[in-house]
């Protein structure tokens, strides 16, 4: 073995195991769905659909293939009559690209949900004066923002948003929104105005899949996930379209942006969908549900400001300004004291992605440890703890001035006593829900 990379690996190993990881786009594969990833599906190149393909050699990978698709439609309830799934996109954002390029011809528009209300990159995100996503120089789009006073989906506002743009296509998802969608509303707007819709659900996966958040099936022309946030399977993503649909879906995907499909991807995405079709994957579900409330009535009560007051998912994000504290400063802070969280923009931002004035935090990873209630009593304690030791220190506006105070910061936090105390906590508390 390499022992510069085998180094690294177990570097990684022990970060995972000893942090608090707390991104809730992270979780932790079983060690039979990185076994599958790792193994020599990772040598075929296998161009084209099963039993469709441009080389030789792949009797087994078609099997493969098809037992993961229909594991998907299973997984989802979902009739292959009516359904059809794709299990090559490489990952959620070039899903999205192969399903926009699918559906819609260039230039024409896109209506989706604006980046820092906790709407997603691959949506076609573009500033008014710089398209930066590849889908914002081809398609025209247009944003729909949050409720200014609830920071909730307006869908009055966005079925006049959408009557005015007659966009091609609506979509709905994002990163940081923490409450549920109104599936059958968004696409009543959607079909009104003659235009698709897709319900990227990239985050909300496992919680569909487990029963605990309600299912776009029903509803969407087009539903697109990843496979390794709440769904805890490798990194990957599913394109699900109503049937008359997939064949256009199946070719933008390849050959239209991609070539071989990573078959060990798939094999492992195939086990992650198996784990997931068990009462205890539902169990796993409502436990990340459940550990997310406890930690947003946590903050509420504490006085922070919990975005919409609490989340109905795996996710809680706060907008750090009611309280005058610096994102940055804090997610810093918390990554010294072993606990894993990320800066993130929040409804009407006045900073920036960079800089942003909130910090996202979620339970899909620490609650795959087998972390409860009790445990998140706790960690919401530490957390605190950590907002209230850095709440008045904040960065110099000046460039040169912030990039001083940004190396003097992190210097001071690795030597902080308290920081360091929160840190042993931690570590303690980890050592007894261990990884997978
Ligand atoms: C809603 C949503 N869509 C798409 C993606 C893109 O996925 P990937 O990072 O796999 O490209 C993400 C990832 O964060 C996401 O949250």
């Amino acid at each position: 073995m390499d022992t510069s990379i085998s180094h690294l690996i177990s570097s990684e190993a022990k970060r995972q195991s000893e942090v608090l990881e707390m991104i809730p786009s992270e979780n932790y594969a079983s060690s039979d769905v990185r076994a599958a990833v790792g193994s020599v599906f990772m040598n075929k190149y296998a161009e084209g659909q099963a039993m469709k393909r441009y080389y030789q050699g792949n009797s087994v990978v078609d099997e493969l293939e098809t037992l993961c698709k229909s594991r998907a439609l299973r997984l989802f309830g979902l009739s292959e009559a009516v359904w059809g799934v794709n299990v090559q996109a490489l990952s959620g954002s070039p899903a999205n690209l192969a399903i926009i390029a699918a559906l819609l011809e260039p230039g024409e528009k896109i209506l989706s949900m604006y980046l820092p209300d906790g709407g997603h990159l691959s949506h076609g995100w573009q500033l008014p004066d710089k398209k930066i996503t590849l889908v914002s120089k081809i398609w025209d789009i247009t944003f729909y923002h949050v409720d200014t006073s609830t920071r909730l989906f307006d869908y009055d506002a966005i079925a006049a948003q959408a009557r005015e743009v007659k966009p091609k296509l609506l979509i709905s998802g994002g990163t940081a929104y923490p409450r549920e969608i109104d599936h059958k509303r968004m696409s009543e707007i959607a079909h009104d105005v003659g235009a698709y819709y897709l319900a990227d659900v990239s985050h909300e996966a496992g919680l569909i899949a487990g029963g605990v958040n309600a299912s776009p099936f029903l509803y969407a022309d087009v539903v697109m996930m990843t496979t390794h946030k709440t769904l805890r399977g490798p990194r990957g993503a599913m394109i699900f379209s109503k049937k008359e649909l997939s064949a256009a879906i199946d070719q933008s995907v390849f050959p239209g942006i991609q070539g071989g499909p990573h078959e060990h991807t798939i094999a492992g995405i195939a086990v992650a969908l198996e784990e997931a079709h068990s009462e205890g994957f539902k169990a796993y579900a409502r436990q990340v549900v459940t550990n997310a409330q406890v930690l947003a009535n946590y903050f509420v009560s504490a006085g922070l400001d919990v975005v919409s007051g609490g989340t109905d998912k795996h996710l809680v994000l706060i907008d750090l300004r009611s309280i005058n504290a610096s994102a940055w400063v804090v997610a810093w802070a918390l990554e010294f004291a072993n606990i894993i969280v990320n800066r993130n923009t929040v409804p009407f931002d006045t900073g920036s992605s960079v800089y942003p004035s909130g910090i996202r935090l979620g339970t899909p990873a620490i609650t795959t440890r087998g972390m409860k209630e009790e445990e998140m009593k706790k960690i919401g304690v530490w957390i605190m703890d950590v907002i209230h030791l850095v709440k008045d220190m904040h960065l110099p506006e000046e460039k040169a001035e912030r990039l001083a105070f940004i190396a003097q910061t992190k210097k001071e936090f690795a030597q902080h006593h308290e920081l360091r105390a929160i840190a042993d906590r931690v570590k303690s508390l980890c050592a007894a829900f261990p990884l997978p």
